[in-house]
């Protein structure tokens, strides 16, 4: 992938899915994945709230709260310069009102030098949506499997209804959504919304038809030794490598062949 040399924009994301050219996401969390991920050329980074189970360890993402996203955000926009940089609201942080919503998704920009934000629902919260792009605030919205719905769901599961599916992504674009994250739903489901749309559809475990993908940064890279869901591909086993140096160091320390004369003063 070649290294993007401008800043991404809502605007290059619209041309993207209007040349057909796909978008690739991951979440990041802190400075040095950022840096990996900006380096490597990616479009998107989400600080997700997947941060409850990628870094807190968490079984799930409600106890994530607003100041930990803007501490993590803060640090991701640090790192990076050409990828556009997404916070994820938590839970709470924009159902109880129109006003706390726009409140809490303007802290991204201000305090977490955030791009844009994404929330969770489809036309429940096409009000918060509304409200926020008209303070100025780009919008990424996020369908299907809502993992912060994850008791009114009865878990994490496929969401199969496509009438329901595709009444939320209009509404969500028509609310002024300049995107939207299609999760858990089938892939053919996935593919109808993604061409009824002028807004670029981002999938995980939404198939291959969608404008763009995202996954979650230590799913992928191995990092992630709990429950894997079918969609996600591991790209490297990162986590068995660190495993391995730390073996390594515990025995050279151990038997006294580290640090070495060359690790002397
Ligand atoms: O929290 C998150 O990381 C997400 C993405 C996986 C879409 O919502």
């Amino acid at each position: 992938m070649s290294r993007i040399s401008k800043v991404v924009t809502v605007t290059t994301l619209m041309r993207m899915k209007a040349n057909g050219e796909k978008i690739v996401a991951l979440t990041a969390y802190d400075y040095p994945f950022a840096r990996l991920v900006e380096d490597a050329g990616l479009h998107l980074i989400l600080v997700g709230d997947s941060l409850g189970m990628a870094v807190q360890g968490l079984t799930s993402t409600l106890p994530v709260t607003m100041d930990e996203m803007i501490y993590h955000t803060r640090i991701v926009a640090r790192a990076t310069e050409h990828v556009m940089v997404l916070g994820d609201m938590p839970f709470m942080s924009y159902q109880t009102s129109v006003s706390e919503a726009v409140y809490n998704a303007g802290r991204f920009l201000k305090e977490g030098g955030a791009a844009g934000v994404k929330l969770e629902g489809g036309a429940s919260v096409c009000d918060r949506i509304r409200a926020m792009t008209e303070a100025g605030i780009p919008v990424q919205a996020h369908i299907g499997l809502t993992p912060q719905s994850v008791h009114q769901m009865g878990g994490f599961k496929v969401q199969r209804d496509e009438e329901r599916l595709l009444a939320d992504a209009i509404a969500v674009e028509a609310a002024g959504a300049f995107s939207v994250v299609l999760e858990g739903i089938p892939a053919p489901i996935a593919a109808n919304i993604t061409a009824q749309l002028k807004i670029p559809t981002i999938g995980i475990g939404a198939g291959p038809d969608c404008d763009g993908q995202v996954l979650v940064l230590h799913d992928m890279l191995g990092l992630n030794d709990r429950h894997r869901p079918k969609f996600v591909k591991q790209y490297a086993q990162l986590g068995d490598l660190a495993s391995e140096a730390l073996r390594q160091y515990a025995e050279e320390v151990q038997n006294s062949t580290f640090p070495g004369p060359e690790h002397c003063y």
